[in-house]
């Protein structure tokens, strides 16, 4: 038996008078949700109204530039502020120093192109990472069995200018090299794209959470090793804050942590330290977490999407790349 009452306990603070309705918990939430907070990762692929499955991704299509075009349309109507572009490219096209990349017809620059005349208030994100466009499946060049670093930069920093030229508002750039950012910026400023942005991937994790976005890219089958070598260990947290402190004096526009909900901690690290704009990545791995737990039937789908997305922006994210995109924008709609 308690010798004192509750109130004395807790000298009458009783937190739960402010959860008792639902108007009253809408007064003092701290973090909302809105479309304005979503980036969409779209996939492209060769064609014409092609609208591909992926398997591991469920609800999650490859397009054709046309289709891909179409699609930005009703996400812009949505109210989402941007996508991001990712390329499935036919095997026979890759080669080692992913020399696809640099052509400036390429499906991420036709896209682009494409986005910008149909829906020019659309921002365009674009990659300049090698893992599509490599034979090694890796995101730089490999040579004798080792990712190369300053080679890999110099052909990123080319691809940066290409992907500008063809109309991208911001490069990122999700390959973890050394010395990158500064690279692309001088490139960039080079070719007189002083405007353009970037999006530097500066937390990327070597994170078992990306097996989905493999098969989407058609790197899962040919990706020999891991990618320990140049993304980060999970287990480290100091090093994110070195990270982000070489990107953002190189020039990075914004910080990225991917994966997203098991490094939460990184992104409110990053935001707590440099107050700099901060995106988070809801990467395939927990898109798939999040539909394969629904389909079972161990929760409830709508929830934890949203759930999740929040969670996100407590944490510190100022905006989220994920695949729920445009279902989320409805979902705030209603
Ligand atoms: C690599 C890249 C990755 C993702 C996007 N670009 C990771 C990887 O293949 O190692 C992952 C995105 C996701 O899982 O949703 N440049």
């Amino acid at each position: 038996m308690n010798t004192r009452t509750i109130d004395e306990i807790t000298s009458g603070r009783r937190l739960r008078r402010n959860r008792r309705f639902e108007w009253n918990r809408r007064l003092v939430r701290e973090h909302t949700l809105n479309s304005g907070d979503l980036i969409w990762p779209v996939f492209l692929v060769e064609g014409e109204g092609v609208r591909e499955p992926i398997r591991l991704l469920p609800g999650v299509m490859r397009f054709s530039i046309d289709e891909a075009v179409k699609a930005a349309k009703e996400a812009h109507k949505l109210g989402i502020p941007a996508v991001a572009t990712f390329p499935s490219i036919a095997q026979d096209l890759r080669d080692v120093t992913g020399s696809q990349i640099l052509d400036p017809d390429g499906l991420i620059n036709r896209f682009t192109r494409a986005s910008k005349r149909e829906v020019p208030d659309m921002g365009v994100i674009t990659d300049v990472a090698l893992d599509p466009f490599t034979s090694s499946g890796h995101d730089g060049i490999v040579r004798d069995g080792i990712i190369v670093n300053d080679e890999t930069v110099e052909q990123i920093s080319r691809a940066a200018i290409v992907q500008a030229e063809a109309g991208a508002d911001i490069v990122s750039c999700s390959e973890m090299m050394d010395g990158r950012v500064g690279a692309i910026r001088d490139s960039l400023n080079g070719a007189g794209f002083n405007d353009t942005g970037i999006l530097s991937y500066t937390a990327k994790y070597a994170s078992s959470f990306y097996g989905p976005y493999r098969e989407a890219v058609g790197t899962d089958k040919m990706l020999k090793g891991d990618k320990s070598t140049y993304f980060l260990d999970p287990a480290n947290s100091d090093e994110a804050l070195h990270e982000a402190m070489l990107d953002i004096n190189e020039g990075a526009d914004i910080l990225m942590v991917k994966p997203g909900l098991p490094y939460l901690d990184i992104i409110r690290r990053l935001k707590n330290e440099f107050s700099m704009p901060t995106f988070a990545y809801q990467v395939s791995g927990e898109y798939a977490m999040i539909m394969a737990g629904a389909e079972k039937g161990f929760l409830d789908e709508e929830r934890a999407i949203i759930e999740s997305l929040t969670c996100f922006k407590r944490a510190g994210a100022d905006a989220i790349l994920t695949y729920f995109a445009p279902r989320v924008a409805e979902i705030l709609q209603r």
